[in-house]
C-alpha cells in the first residue's frame, strides 16, 4: 500500500518542477535558500556519504533556527532548516541498503524526499561501490531503492548517468521504477563522458517515454540551459517531467528566475546574507562564491575574496560589515536569551575537587588560527601563573576523551566526552574560561588584547601579491603553533584496555 501510495506521488512532487541538482560543497543550505528565492522549487542537498552521516547526531539548532546533524568531531554534515523542509531532497551516496535506510531514518522528518546517488563517477565514491558503480550492479540498486521504499514514509528517488545503449538504460530503469521510487533524475551522459560533452537528450527522451513515473532531465548546463527560458527548452527537448540543474545554477542561481537573472554580484551578496545568518563554514562559502566569480577569481575582488579567512573578513570583501555585525549581534542576542530562558547548564559545578561545565568546543565558533587553549595560556602568561597542564582520559567502552586543565592552582574539566584529544582539551580550557568569565576568542565575542591576534592592516581589503600572501599565510599559522605547542599535555587511558592513544598534536 505504502508502495502504491508512493508510486501515486504521495508527499512531494516531481511534476513540472525546477530542481537544484546535487552538487558537493556547492548545494549547502545558503545556496539552496538562494536557489528557492530565485524560484527553484526543489533543492538538493550535496551528496553525504551514510557512513559519515550514520555517525551523526540530530541537534536542534535553536540559536539559529535549524535542525543539524552533527559528527563526533562537532562537523555540521547537514544544516537545514523550516523554509526548505517541504523542498529539500537529501541525497546519500551509499552502497548499503541497511546502512541507508539508518541514515534515511535519521533525517526523514527534516526532509521532503531521499535520494540516492547512482551518477558520481569519481573514484572516492566508485571504489566504495557507491556512485556509478551501482550502474553495474542493479541487484544492489533494487536493494538499496526498495529497503529505503519500503523503509521510510517520504519519498525515495534516485539519480542515474546513461548507461553505453539505450536498450541497457531503458531496462535499468524500468526496473529501478519497480522499486517503488517517486522519480528518477537522468543525468544524461555516460559515466566516462565530462560535462563538456555534449548532453544525449535523446537517451532522457527514451528513458520518460518508457517508464511512467517523473523523469527529472539533467546534464543541460552550458550547452542548453543558460536562462530561464532554456529551461523548458531542454525540458522540450528530453520529454521529461522535470529540469534539474547543477553549474548553471551554481554559476548564478538566478538561472531559476522566472523574471530574469539577476547580476551576479546582486547573488553573491543575498548568497552571503544567507551565509552570515546561517553561519556557514566561511571555507564553503569562500568556494561558492568563486564559482559565481568564475574567470573573475583572478581580479582585484577574487584575490580580496582569497585572502578572507572568517565570515566577517568575506563581509568585509563586499561591503557588507554592517550587516554582518547586526547579524551577530542578533545571534547573540537570541543565544544569551536562550541560556537564561531556564537554560543554567552552564552554571559551573563542584565535583571533588574539579569545576565542571557541559561545554564543547565548536571549531565553527572561533577564528581558523585561535582557540581557547590559546587563550588560557596567554591569560596564565600575563597573570605570571604557571602555564596550564592537561590531562587527558580516554573511555574503553566508546574511546572518547576528556580533559581537566589545571590553571591558576584550580583544575577544570567539561563534563562532555569529545571524540578527539584535541577537542577534549579545548573543552576543558573552554570551561575555565567560562567559569573565570575570561574571553576565549570566539566570533563575535569583543577583543581582549590578550592574544597577538592577526595583524590586520589598514589597507587589507587590497589584494596580495603572491609573496605578501605567503608570508600572511605562514604568519597566522605560526602565532598559535608556537603559543600550543608549550602547553603541556598528558594523556592515561581509562580502564587500561583500549591500547595506545593517538595524539592529535
Ligand atoms: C561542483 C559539482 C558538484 C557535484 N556534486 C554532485 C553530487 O553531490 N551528487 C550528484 O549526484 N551529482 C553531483 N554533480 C553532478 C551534477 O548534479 C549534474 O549531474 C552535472 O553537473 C550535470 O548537470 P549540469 O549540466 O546542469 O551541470 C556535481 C556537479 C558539480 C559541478
Amino acid at each position: 500500500m505504502r508502495k502504491m501510495m508512493k508510486m501515486m506521488g504521495d508527499g512531494l512532487c516531481f511534476d513540472g518542477k525546477a530542481v537544484l541538482a546535487p552538487m558537493v560543497r556547492v548545494g549547502t543550505l545558503p545556496m539552496r535558500l538562494l536557489a528557492l528565492d530565485c524560484g527553484a522549487d526543489i533543492v538538493y542537498c550535496e551528496e553525504l556519504i551514510d557512513i559519515k552521516m550514520a555517525q551523526c547526531k540530530r541537534v536542534v539548532n535553536d540559536v539559529l533556527e535549524t535542525v543539524d546533524f552533527v559528527a563526533p568531531d562537532e562537523r555540521v554534515m547537514f544544516r537545514t532548516c523550516r523554509e526548505e523542509k517541504s523542498r529539500v531532497v537529501f541525497q546519500m551516496g551509499t552502497a548499503d541498503p541497511e546502512r541507508a535506510l539508518t541514515v534515511a531514518k535519521l533525517v526523514e522528518n527534516d526532509v521532503a524526499a531521499v535520494d540516492v546517488n547512482m551518477g558520481c563517477p569519481k573514484e572516492y565514491s566508485t571504489k566504495g561501490g557507491m556512485g556509478s558503480a551501482l550502474l553495474s550492479d542493479p541487484e544492489k540498486i533494487e536493494a538499496i531503492l526498495s529497503t529505503l521504499v519500503n523503509g521510510i514514509s517520504k519519498p525515495v528517488t534516485c539519480k542515474i548517468r546513461i548507461l553505453p545503449t539505450l536498450e541497457d538504460t531503458v531496462r535499468l530503469v524500468k526496473r529501478i521504477e519497480r522499486t517503488g521510487v517517486a522519480a528518477i533524475a537522468v543525468h544524461g551522459r555516460m559515466k566516462e563522458e565530462r560535462p563538456r560533452h555534449p548532453v544525449h537528450c535523446d537517451y532522457i527522451q527514451a528513458v520518460a517515454e518508457s517508464v511512467s513515473i517523473p523523469v527529472i532531465a539533467n546534464g543541460g548546463s552550458s550547452d542548453i540551459v543558460k536562462s530561464f527560458e532554456d529551461i523548458e527548452t531542454f525540458r522540450a527537448a528530453t520529454g521529461a517531467s522535470s529540469v534539474m540543474i547543477a553549474r548553471a545554477a551554481m554559476w548564478n542561481p538566478s538561472v531559476f528566475r522566472q523574471q530574469g537573472a539577476l547580476s551576479v554580484e546582486r547573488v553573491m551578496e543575498d548568497y552571503i546574507k544567507y551565509a552570515v545568518r546561517y553561519e556557514n563554514n566561511p571555507f564553503n562559502t569562500k568556494y561558492c562564491l568563486c564559482q559565481m566569480l568564475r574567470d573573475r577569481v583572478e581580479s582585484p575582488l577574487g584575490k580580496r575574496l582569497h585572502a578572507a579567512q572568517t565570515t566577517e573578513e568575506i563581509c568585509e570583501v563586499f561591503g557588507l560589515t554592517d550587516f554582518y555585525m547586526k547579524t551577530s549581534a542578533e545571534l547573540k542576542a537570541r543565544k544569551a536569551a536562550l541560556h537564561t530562558n531556564g537554560d543554567q547548564s552552564e552554571t559551573p559545578k563542584l565535583e571533588d575537587d574539579v569545576i565542571t561545565m557541559p561545554v564543547r568546543f565548536e571549531r565553527r565558533d572561533y577564528p581558523p588560527q585561535i582557540s581557547p587553549k590559546m587563550f588560557l595560556l596567554e591569560w596564565s602568561r600575563k597573570e605570571k601563573l604557571d602555564q596550564p597542564v592537561y590531562e587527558t582520559e580516554q573511555r574503553a567502552q566508546d574511546r572518547a576523551f576528556q580533559s581537566t586543565v589545571t590553571a591558576a592552582d584550580k583544575k577544570y574539566r567539561s563534563t562532555l566526552w569529545e571524540k578527539s584529544k584535541k577537542f577534549a582539551e579545548q573543552a576543558a580550557a573552554v570551561a575555565c574560561l567560562r567559569a573565570l568569565g575570561l574571553p576565549e576568542g570566539r566570533i563575535g565575542e569583543e577583543s581582549s588584547g590578550l592574544v597577538n591576534k592577526r595583524k590586520r592592516d589598514d589597507n587589507k581589503c587590497a589584494p596580495l601579491n603572491d609573496n605578501e600572501s605567503a608570508t600572511r599565510k605562514r604568519h597566522l599559522s605560526e602565532v598559535p603553533q608556537e603559543a600550543e605547542e608549550e602547553v603541556i599535555c598528558r594523556t592515561k587511558v581509562v580502564n587500561g584496555d583500549c591500547g595506545p592513544t593517538t595524539s592529535e598534536h
